[in-house]
């Protein structure tokens, strides 16, 4: 494929070779010279309209580490603040002839419709509450990793799943790869009929982590939110927060993951994002490799100029 627009649509045996792929840069991440030249000759462009730590700045070290010419650009800055639209900056940024534009926005759809405007390859790091593909791959990379499979294991996605894009391209990849999904939330925070999706639904943290082998809990995005639900975050935490207590709720094994960033203390306590069953600095490294990955196959669909 050209674009990765999504998990939607991207086979089993696509998704493995992915992370087989990855798997692969983590090994070149981990030497002293880390520097590959698949992309040399080629620029890359960040274009970010929502705030980003891990994602922008692991798209950066993972081009830069394949040779590309990367180049971030500042929207804060940009004429965007002046009316431009989305449309008229990608032209603008096609016309500099980028060979990858990786682009996350606040609207679902928006780096879909972007894909149509330009010549090169696009990569979605996140468009609304719809996709977050590489946060899947790179969660199914950890979750792989440290469990040797995907396939017949219990995940339960716990938190704000309405709001979460991370949790839909999640579905998708684990559901794929042939593990059976659980999403764990207060009612109001459920898309409605989530069954639709194939996933368990649960609406209490006992019955929902009960053998799970894995507890990936999101973010609750209150910058999505619009007065219908925002539950004060002591009485969040009581009730949906993970802390020892609930932890204990899951199977002994249980491996805990964040796809960052964090509200400690609202959605998880620090005893257990700091523990020993914590995940969550190893998928922020996964996070660079993944990101290597999915830039080198798309790089095999650029024509060479
Ligand atoms: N997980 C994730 O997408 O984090 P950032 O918003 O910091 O990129």
């Amino acid at each position: 494929h050209r674009h990765l627009l999504g998990i939607e649509g991207l086979t089993a045996a696509e998704l493995t070779t992915l992370l087989d792929m990855a798997d692969e840069a983590v090994a070149v991440s981990r030497q002293v010279e880390k520097k590959r030249a698949t992309l040399r000759g080629r620029t890359q462009i960040n274009l970010f309209f929502e705030p980003s730590t891990r994602t922008q700045s692991s798209f950066e070290i993972a081009g830069k580490r394949l040779g590309a010419d990367v180049m971030n650009m500042s929207v804060a800055s940009s004429s965007v603040k002046k009316g431009e639209t989305l449309i008229d900056t990608a032209m603008t940024l096609n016309a500099m002839r980028p060979d990858i534009i990786v682009v996350r926005h606040a609207q679902a759809g928006a780096v879909q419709l972007l894909s149509q405007k330009v010549a090169c390859s696009v990569v979605n790091a996140g468009d609304g509450a719809h996709e977050h593909p590489t946060q899947a791959l790179l969660d199914a990379l950890t979750i792989r990793r440290n469990k040797g499979r995907i396939e017949g294991l219990i995940v339960a996605v716990c938190g704000d799943i309405l709001h979460s894009r991370v949790a839909r391209s999640n579905i998708l990849a684990l559901q794929c790869l042939g593990a059976r999904v659980r999403c764990v939330a207060p009612t109001t925070l459920l898309p409605p009929a989530i069954e639709r999706f194939g996933v368990e639904a649960h609406t209490d943290m006992k019955s929902g982590l009960k053998d799970a082998d894995i507890i990936m809990m999101l973010r609750l995005q209150r910058e999505r939110m619009s007065g219908s639900f925002i539950p004060s975050s002591k009485e969040y935490f009581r009730y949906w927060g993970l802390d020892e207590e609930k932890l204990a709720f899951a199977r002994p094994d249980a491996l805990v993951m964040h796809p960052g960033p964090m509200n400690r203390g609202v959605e998880i306590s620090s005893e257990v994002a700091d523990g020993g069953r914590s995940l969550i600095r190893e998928q922020v490294e996964m996070g660079v490799a993944v990101r290597m990955a999915v830039l080198e196959a798309v790089a095999q669909h650029l024509p060479d100029y």
